[in-house]
């Protein structure tokens, strides 16, 4: 058997035609929650969405994700995002247990005998592709990923005769001996597909939760004669199967740190691991700081030198090199080299800062695009605004974008200096150069070189 399957190993590592079931159906009712288990978030992504990254960095391209229909409508966009383009979403309706599930997934997947069907549950987010290709290129008609875990545990025990594994007992069925062993079922398995088709039609729901296992085919393998091999996890940790929200806690903590160590040993220096919350994706450059209370998601990309933090927020934001974010909230915006922003700004819908620009206490920038050099130190609102190369916009100035009905852009020329507490109503255009009083309450273009002051504000004759 085991030379039967070796070389069956062998011809799917040619064609490339190992297939992968997610188990992805159950109900998760220990989340005690409207929102289905594996749709849970850690680290900005979905639990499901781990799962399926792995099997796409083990290069396993065909997937079946058997889910319910609360989860069905979400698969497409979950798998495409982590970047598994061929994932077919199957329905199990109702839930009989996990078995069930795998009997659903081997009436969708069409047969293709001798090839080795990899399944694992759906909500195993911290596996690695690693453990994945080590569990398919055990040569066995099961190889069953096992961990030693720390008791008590809700975990399958793997029952031993001597050496060889004889079967699985769920946690709920186990005798007190068999509790007290510390070889878990992790749910991570590598079939042989035939003699799984063979098996599944056997399953009896004769158990303490009256649900099909699939843990009852590894005895049912035993009996037949067929080989049933364990693999190491390793670290228990990786397998960790999240059940409720105190689980679904420790998996994110292990995932944050795991994502740190990934850019620190690329070069970031992460001041405090524990409270720097990364998602997974981010570019992050080489002699990157992050200090602490940061949280970086999305699609952000940070340049070389530059600092975050501390208690600072980036989503799906550009920075440059050698910028400097402190105790600010950046989002969908990009902040061009040597930009200071904070501490607390607010840089949002798709705003631009450019090169040397400096955001400073207090001040919002919203849909603007704000050329190099130019300055807002303190206490503004910079919306809906195009403002050219080194224009200072002094403390408290407003850009009234906002009439009750509609929204209006407000455009400012390079080196104008915009006065303290400007009202600037827009729609308007304040030109090259041009100057604007404190307290300026400014509602009609202002020209090139113009100076005006007053509310509301009048030009001031030409200096002589
Ligand atoms: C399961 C294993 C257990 C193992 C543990 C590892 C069984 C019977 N038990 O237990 O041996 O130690 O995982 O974490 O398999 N699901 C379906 N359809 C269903 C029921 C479940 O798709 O009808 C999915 C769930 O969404 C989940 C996975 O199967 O992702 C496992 O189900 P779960 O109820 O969490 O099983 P455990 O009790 O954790
Ligand atoms: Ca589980």
């Amino acid at each position: 058997m085991a030379a039967r399957a070796g070389a069956a190993a062998g011809r799917e590592r040619m064609n490339l035609r190992v297939r992968a079931v997610v188990l992805a159906a159950g109900k998760g009712t220990r989340m005690r929650s409207s929102r289905p288990k594996v749709l849970h978030e850690l680290c900005g992504r979905p639990m499901l969405w781990y799962v399926l990254r792995a099997l796409r960095d083990a290069g396993i391209a065909e997937v079946a994700v058997i889910t319910n229909a609360d989860v069905l409508p979400h698969v497409d966009a979950i798998a495409r995002d982590a970047g598994q383009h061929a994932a077919d979403a199957v329905l199990q309706e109702p839930q009989l247990g996990t078995g069930h599930a795998m009997q659903v997934a081997l009436a969708h997947l069409p047969p293709n005998s001798g090839a080795r069907l990899l399944v694992l549950n759906g909500d195993m987010p911290l596996i690695e592709a690693e453990l994945v290709t080590r569990t398919l290129s055990a040569a066995c008609a099961l190889a069953l990923v096992t961990a030693r875990m720390p008791l008590p545990s809700a975990y399958g025990r793997v029952v031993r005769d001597g050496e060889r594994i004889e079967r699985v007992v769920e946690a709920k069925d186990a005798t007190q001996d068999e509790l007290a062993l510390e070889e878990m079922n992790a749910g991570l398995y590598a079939f042989d597909e035939t003699t799984l088709r063979r098996t599944i039609a056997a399953l009896r729901p004769d158990n303490a939760q009256g649900e099909y296992y699939l843990t009852d085919t590894i005895g049912a393998f035993v009996r037949a004669g067929e080989s049933v091999l364990p693999v190491d996890a390793g670290d228990h940790r990786n397998v960790l199967g999240v059940n409720d929200r105190v689980e679904l806690a420790a998996a994110a903590t292990a995932l944050r740190r795991r994502l740190c160590e990934e850019h620190m040993r690329a070069g970031v220096t992460i001041r405090d691991p524990a409270t720097t919350y990364l998602e997974p994706d981010l570019t992050l450059a080489e002699d990157v700081t992050l200090l602490p209370n940061t949280s970086i998601g999305g699609r952000s990309r940070i340049g070389a030198h530059s600092e975050i933090g501390p208690n600072t927020r980036l989503r799906d934001a550009q920075v440059g090199e050698h910028a400097v974010v402190s105790d600010s909230v950046v989002v969908d915006s990009t902040l061009g080299d040597f930009a200071l922003v904070g501490p607390w700004a607010h840089v949002r819908g798709n705003s631009t800062i450019g090169t040397g620009g400096r955001i400073g206490n207090f001040v919002e920038v919203k849909r603007s695009d704000l050329a190099p050099g130019v300055k807002a130190a303190h206490l503004s609102y910079v919306g809906d605004a195009t403002v050219g190369e080194r224009c200072n916009i002094g403390a408290g100035t407003i850009t009234c974008n906002f009439d009750g009905t509609k929204k209006h852009r407000t455009t400012i020329g390079k080196d104008a200096f915009i006065g303290s507490n400007s009202s600037l109503v827009a729609p308007l255009d304040i030109g090259d150069g041009a100057a604007t009083g404190a307290g300026a309450v400014v509602i009609r273009d202002v020209a090139d070189g113009e100076r005006v002051v007053g509310n509301p504000a009048r030009v001031l004759p030409k200096k002589a």
